[in-house]
């Protein structure tokens, strides 16, 4: 179990500000979403219409960081408990990629389409500031690019904006998911290549899409599903793919299942229909439970935990915020480390028999209690 570090004191506000943070790390520990967090701190303004719930996890190798979501969440505790469960997963997250931050997120309880306001913002801005440098934070499910130059004009503790350089970050994380999913095929399958392999991806946004060039240029075979019809018809031409009903995309006849669209997509409902013996792709929190990995493992199906093969995205927005600046020649080298990474974690998983994710789960706590003092 990891130990606590020692919070930093707050940066005082300004006088004339209507912002309020309180310290509900004692209110969070009655969650059970609650892991030894560091720290959970409210932010209030009912002035400017600011209802945030900064989470930091653990900062034993470095700033928290971790992207802010707005997002309506129907109660508070809801929007707790999902701070909660984020940034304990960025954690694990930027220990495995070898990033010196550690894990945070923040939750914005509003919506974003009709709640979000630059007062509100700038509201926010103030609350990051206060933080003193704990928490570095960047876009998320609600929060645009254009959000965060705002945020970045008021405060430094933000990344992914266009004065850092960087860019979009989906290409960098398709790069790492289709490395990660050679290293995969690798390993199951004895393939140093894809020809002649179907790959199921599941969603054709930013990174599935990304990934799909890579994969049918590689020779693979494509079965794709989106909810966006017209997308998957695209799909179709560009990359010679076979289309499939959303529903049914998971448990199509493939050798690697590739889900980047939503969430919880493998479960006790869908992974005894899954046929492929792969799982390797971008989506956060692809397990429903962290329990359903065993179950993969005992079906004989090699999952990629997500957080490892999806770190590109992390190792990118964590070098904008590097002192020497941005470096993309960097980034690269780090993000081909992914299938290295994968690799060592299928063979512990082999030899201690137990899942993936046990496994990558050890080995980021191994490094934060050796980051710790003492
Ligand atoms: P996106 O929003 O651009 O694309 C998601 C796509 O999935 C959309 O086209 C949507 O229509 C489709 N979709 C949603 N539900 C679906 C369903 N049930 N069946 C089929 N298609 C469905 O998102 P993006 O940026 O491509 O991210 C994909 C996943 O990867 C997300 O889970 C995200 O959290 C994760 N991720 C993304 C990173 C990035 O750099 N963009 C970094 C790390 C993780």
């Amino acid at each position: 179990m990891l130990q606590k570090s020692e919070p930093r004191a707050l940066r005082p506000m300004r006088s004339a500000s209507t912002l309020k943070l309180t310290d509900i790390t004692a209110r969070a520990e009655q969650s059970e979403a609650f892991d030894h967090h560091e720290q959970i701190w409210l932010g209030e303004d009912e002035t400017r219409g600011l209802t945030a719930i900064v989470a930091i996890h653990d900062t034993a190798l470095g700033p928290a960081l971790g992207g802010t979501r707005i997002w309506p969440h129907a109660t508070f505790d809801a929007a707790l408990t999902d701070a909660l469960r984020l940034s304990r997963g960025m954690t694990f997250k930027a220990a495995i990629a070898a990033v010196p931050f550690g894990g945070g997120k923040a939750v914005i309880k509003a919506d974003a389409r009709t709640d979000k306001t630059p007062a509100m913002l700038e509201a926010y801005a103030e609350m990051l500031a206060a933080l003193n440098g704990q928490y570095f934070t960047g876009e998320d499910v609600g929060l645009t690019l254009a959000d965060a130059d705002f945020l970045r004009a008021r405060t430094p503790n933000i990344s992914g904006t266009t004065q850092g350089g960087s860019g979009n970050p989906s290409p960098v994380t398709a790069h790492g998911v289709f490395l990660g999913l050679k290293a995969a095929v690798s390993h199951a399958l004895d393939k140093e290549d894809l020809g002649g392999l179907t790959v199921a991806v599941q969603g054709l946004g930013s990174v599935g899409w990304s990934l799909c060039e890579k994969l049918h240029e590689e020779g693979a075979r494509l079965v794709v599903a989106d909810l966006d019809r017209t997308r998957a018809k695209q799909a179709r031409a560009a990359f010679d793919a076979q289309t499939v009903d959303p529903a049914g995309i998971v448990a199509t006849d493939a050798d690697v299942f590739a889900p980047c669209a939503l969430g919880a997509v493998l479960s006790t409902e869908t992974i005894p229909t899954l046929k492929a013996k792969i799982v390797a792709g971008a989506a956060n929190n692809q397990l429903a439970r962290h329990e359903d990995a065993a179950e993969l493992k005992r079906r004989g199906v090699l999952y990629a935990p997500d957080y490892v093969i999806n770190a590109g995205g992390l190792i990118n927005v964590a070098a904008e915020l590097d002192p020497d600046g941005y470096d993309r020649s960097r980034v690269m080298e780090r993000v081909a480390r992914i299938p290295d990474a994968l690799s060592n974690i299928f063979a512990r998983s082999d030899a201690e028999n137990r899942p993936t994710n046990d496994i990558a789960q050890a080995i980021a706590e191994e490094r934060i209690r050796g980051a710790r003092p003492g």
